[in-house]
């Protein structure tokens, strides 16, 4: 890691404001939220955002939410803003919630992916608030994806980011505020076509659609084609490199039964019991806690050396939505080769 190192102090008030002088300096600043750590660069600096992207690996049109702080005002980011963004806003910032709304035309094309809205979202971990009270006295956006590479499992601690993007100089420095408590990614919320399409849920996450609908008195729907793209929303995403299954409690003792003699490793995340297993992970029992713990798990489970990460497929009510979500897109690019796997063909 080139640069400044900084880490570990939660409310290190010198680390954060050196942090904020790098930021302002158009560099890359890892930071802790609430959700999971962000890679930050100054969202008005179009050099620093495209250095994001360079990091990341990831597509140049895919847009990255910009982080504001408490009392930021939403109309210099945001042009055409419904009364129930300013509602949402009163009810869950600072907070993991994220609003798409109708970009303000000083926003680089680099922060909105060309499209015409901007993600928006105050978090709560207090070494980000801080940092965002010192970056450009408060006034200022940063604009941060998840802090790993582009499609790979989210970081939830300072450790994780340095995994990602330790040997590649790219970062100029990581702010450690510990483990994020939530786990996993906001929720985000498109309010950009309230008028004629309602508002429309376009990733899952703590703050529920109901949770939502109760402020705003509208009932957020699911996506559509014409709804803002979110690289959130692929197919294949929060990806470790080992093959993902999900599968029901009922069928795992059998699975692993029958892996094991076929020598096969199996890496197990699981919330119930299982005996005698390669490498496991045992998560809550309670969404909060499972989402929590699961990236953390995710990550370990991928450097425990398996043939396949098998996860037990949590319960598949509405509280359980922001996880499933993220489970199934870590398991869809493996589908082929966890068939081969599970369904008695031969093994490779
Ligand atoms: O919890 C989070 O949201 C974390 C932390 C760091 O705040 N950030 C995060 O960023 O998950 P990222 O870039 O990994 O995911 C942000 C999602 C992407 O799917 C992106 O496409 C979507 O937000 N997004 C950002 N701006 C958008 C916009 N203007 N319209 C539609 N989607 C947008
Ligand atoms: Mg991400």
């Amino acid at each position: 890691m080139s640069g400044v190192a900084l880490d570990q102090a939660p409310l290190d008030l010198a680390a954060i404001e050196a942090a904020a002088r790098l930021l302002e300096q158009g560099r890359l600043v890892a930071l802790p939220t609430e959700t999971v750590y962000g890679l930050g660069a100054d969202a008005e600096n179009p050099d620093a955002v495209a250095r994001i992207y360079q990091a990341k690996g990831r597509p140049q049109d895919h847009p990255v939410i910009v982080h504001v702080a408490p009392d930021a005002d939403l109309g210099y980011w945001a042009t055409a803003i419904p009364a129930e963004a300013g509602q949402l806003a009163a009810a869950f910032w600072p907070g993991p919630l994220t609003m798409i709304l109708k970009r303000a035309a000083n926003i680089p094309d680099a922060v909105s992916g060309g499209q015409d809205t901007v993600g928006l979202r105050c978090p709560s971990h207090p070494v980000a608030i801080a940092l965002l009270r010192s970056f450009k006295g408060g006034r200022g956006g940063v604009a941060a994806p998840s802090a790993n590479k582009f499609g790979h499992v989210s970081p939830t601690t300072a450790r994780h980011v340095i995994d990602e993007f330790g040997a590649d100089g790219t970062v100029d420095a990581v702010l450690d505020g510990g483990q994020s408590a939530v786990g996993i990614e906001s929720t985000i919320v498109d309010l950009s076509r309230l008028a004629t399409h309602g508002p429309v849920l376009l990733r899952p996450g703590h703050i529920s659609a109901e949770a939502i609908a109760a402020v705003i008195d509208a009932m957020p729907a699911a996506p559509d084609a014409a709804a803002p793209r979110a690289s959130g929303t692929l197919e294949s995403h929060y990806a470790p490199h080992t093959p993902v299954a999900m599968q029901a409690s009922a069928e795992i003792g059998e699975t692993l039964a029958r892996l094991k003699n076929a020598g096969k490793k199996v890496a197990l995340i699981h919330y119930s019991h299982f005996p005698d297993v390669f490498a496991e992970s045992q998560l809550p029992t309670s969404p909060e806690g499972f989402a929590h713990a699961l990236y953390a798990a995710l990550r370990a489970m991928d450097a425990a050396g398996a043939d396949l990460i098998l996860v037990e497929a949590p319960p598949r009510d509405h509280a359980w939505l922001g996880v499933n979500d993220r489970l199934r897109r870590a398991a869809h690019g493996s589908t082929g080769i966890v068939h081969g796997l599970l369904n008695h063909e031969p093994f490779s």
